[in-house]
């Protein structure tokens, strides 16, 4: 199938390179001339694993290509995925502005059939604000053209999104016609051969369902968060709560890691958009309203544990840290906790030393050079005459380091771990002062 898909970060670059993947002929467009350029001069704007040799295998058999040219982009696809960003408004509501753009696009230049599908994640109603823009656009052109609008929420993880690209637990799609549906169960036959993973609804049940899954999971994230907080103060354990009640099936594990707060492009902006829904419906979700409160204030716990240590002046003190992404395995540094702490840190007159294994890039992106920060190529180089170190993001290199030459380098022998990598006891028979998140 000849496929476009219409905003190339990372939904879009990941959706099109697994189409191409398994066969279709895929141009991706983006307004971004840089990020273009870099695909194709053979390069790759983002960290994902397994994603850079896709593309290239792809792009080398002539299956996956990259424009800035909007109408070539629009007569490429027979089906048109619209993969922009939906970032928050002033109000929290999600921006729909590169949506509807994305929309009149099409319009404004499609002389065939089209089926324009919303991979976007975008508020209930959306369909029909594309299908509308998508319309005035025709009718500008004064042309009688048949066209489709579909939601296909996208599920995948950064950090490990082409393997849920690729192996889906489930795809969701929202149509209003026989012959939509038919099309998109023909693009994903190749994703569910050995079980049917495709679950057909309605538009709007499916436009709702991704912000149910999203809001679901950051109330998980956040019950735990409170919950550790809480232990901390009566005595309790978080991580043997946690087992306790994580063995009963109808809880699970999954989701169930107190830490620092979750950031990220996603859950932090899905959980404001859902909000914004609820209040202007008049259905108020008094159970969101508190996930994104205690969100806010889990993100600053280790800036509180590190000021009731070191006082409220850290002039002339130095944080190691570990971990600035937002959670391991990508590069993604929108919203993430490790932005709080630093903050915190410097306006207190502390400089930080970091290391992240991707985000280095994106954090110089971020701050430029800033006076009070210095980036190193790896964890023990951030550690050299720190007052303390402080373990933000849970990436695999964090998990075994070798504590007898963390201890040696480190002023104090001391760790803020927002991650709860360690355990307790042996962090104290090693000689450490080790503050975790719901432990003693
Ligand atoms: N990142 C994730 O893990 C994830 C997961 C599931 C769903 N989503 C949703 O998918 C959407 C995209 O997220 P993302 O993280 O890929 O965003 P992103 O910011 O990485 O990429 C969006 C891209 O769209 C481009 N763009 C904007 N307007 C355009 C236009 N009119 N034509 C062509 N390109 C245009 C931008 O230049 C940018 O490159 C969002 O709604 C997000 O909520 C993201």
């Amino acid at each position: 199938m000849k496929v476009t898909v219409i905003g190339t970060g990372y939904v879009g670059l990941v959706s099109g390179t697994c189409l191409a993947e398994v066969g279709n002929d895929v141009l991706c467009l983006d307004v971004d001339a840089k990020k273009i350029a870099i695909l194709q001069g053979g390069g790759i704007p983002i960290y994902e694993p397994g994603l850079e040799d896709m593309v290239k295998r792809n792009v080398a058999a002539g299956r996956l290509r990259f424009t800035t040219d909007i109408e070539a982009a629009v007569h490429h696809g027979a089906i048109q995925f619209i993969a922009v960003g939906t970032p928050p408004d002033e109000d929290g509501s999600a921006d729909l502005q590169y949506v509807v753009a994305a929309a009149r696009n099409i319009g404004k230049h499609m002389t065939e059939y089209k089926l324009v599908v919303d991979k976007s994640t975008v508020p209930v109603g959306t369909a029909d604000k594309v299908r509308a823009a998508l319309q005035e656009e025709l009718d500008r052109r004064a042309v009688k053209l048949e066209f489709g609008v579909a939601s296909n929420p996208e599920f995948l993880k950064e950090g490990a999104a082409v393997e849920d690209f690729m192996r889906p637990d489930r795809i969701v799609i929202g149509t209003d016609n026989e012959h939509a549906t038919q099309m998109m169960r023909n693009l994903y036959a190749p994703f569910q051969r050995n079980r049917e993973r495709l679950i057909s609804m309605d538009i709007r049940s499916a436009e709702l369902t991704k912000y149910a899954a999203n809001a679901m999971l950051a109330t998980r994230i956040s019950f735990m968060n409170e919950l550790a907080n809480l232990a901390e103060k009566l005595g309790a354990d978080i991580e043997n709560v946690r087992h306790g009640i994580g063995s009963d099936p109808r809880i699970g594990y999954h989701f169930l890691y107190p830490g620092c707060g979750y950031g990220g492009s996603c859950f932090p902006k899905d959980v404001q958009a859902l909000r914004r829904t609820a209040g202007e419906y008049g259905a108020p979700m008094h159970v969101i309203d508190a996930v994104e409160i205690a969100n806010d204030a889990q993100k600053h716990v280790l800036l509180d544990k590190i000021l009731a240590r070191f006082g409220n002046d850290l002039q002339g003190k130095t944080f190691a840290l570990w971990g600035l992404a937002f959670k391991p395995n990508t590069d993604d540094m929108r919203e993430a906790p490790s932005r709080v702490l630093m903050e915190g840190l410097w306006e207190r007159g502390a400089k930080v030393v970091a290391h992240d294994p991707a985000a280095t890039h994106e954090t110089q992106r971020i701050y430029g050079d800033h006076p009070q920060l210095q980036l190193v190529d790896t964890p023990m180089a951030a550690l050299q005459g720190a007052d303390a170190l402080a373990i933000v993001t849970e990436w695999k290199v964090f998990r075994s380091p070798d504590f007898g030459a963390v201890k040696a380098a480190l002023k104090n022998p001391l760790i803020f771990d927002g991650r709860n990598l360690y355990d307790p006891a042996s962090m104290r028979e090693a000689g450490f002062e080790y503050l975790a998140i719901g432990r003693q």
